[in-house]
């Protein structure tokens, strides 16, 4: 069961050009101290959105204030399927984390990206949160350079492929 937000006044629409610098700030407040952070998960929401590859970024707002954001990316598979996404980074701030923000934003990307026509969506995560969600473990199309034990796909069309996924570059450099 995913939690539903507390809070009834929780606004969630796509990122406007204002937003930036709040999820910038957001990100990083989010994901500070936390022992899985590599902590340049701010810059990698930048760099996603500079080279045109930040295909879905809604915000949750509460009294207008900025309290959740999540990423969505293009990623590739070796076996040329297309098109599939990649969830992440996803941001709660911290004084509201635990309340459902996050579960509604995954909803509400999940179904932005399945008018993109995604066959399917993957992350490098932790599990115990994302299956709720429907992602399963799928080690064997990790990208080589990710952890295979936390690579997670949640498929939306179409069947599993068979080849390697690959992030954007953007998230390593
Ligand atoms: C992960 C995050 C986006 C989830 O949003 P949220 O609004 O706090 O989560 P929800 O209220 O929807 O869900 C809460 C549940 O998720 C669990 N949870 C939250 N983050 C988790 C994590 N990193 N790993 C495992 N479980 C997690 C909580 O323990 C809680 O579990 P419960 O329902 O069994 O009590 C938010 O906690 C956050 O910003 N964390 C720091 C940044 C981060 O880790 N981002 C995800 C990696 S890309």
């Amino acid at each position: 069961m995913t939690k539903e937000p507390n809070h009834p006044k929780l606004d969630i629409r796509f990122e406007t050009a204002a937003d930036i610098i709040g999820i910038h700030k957001l990100t990083q407040q989010a994901f500070h101290g936390r022992p899985y952070a590599a902590g340049d998960e701010q810059e990698v929401v930048d760099r996603l959105r500079d080279r045109g590859a930040l295909t879905i970024s809604l915000v949750a707002f509460e009294e207008g204030q900025l309290a959740g954001q999540i990423t969505f990316s293009p990623a590739e598979v070796t076996d040329a399927s297309a098109p599939w996404f990649a969830l992440g980074p996803v941001s709660v701030i911290p004084e509201r984390q635990g309340d459902g923000i996050g579960a509604s934003l995954i909803a509400a990307g999940i179904a932005e990206i399945v008018k993109h026509g995604a066959l399917g969506c993957i992350l490098t995560g932790n599990p115990t949160y994302y299956q709720r969600f429907g992602f399963e473990a799928a080690p064997d199309n990790a990208p080589t350079n990710e952890p295979a034990e936390y690579f997670m796909l949640k498929l939306l069309a179409g069947s599993k492929p068979s080849g390697r996924f690959a992030f954007h570059p953007a998230f390593y450099a």
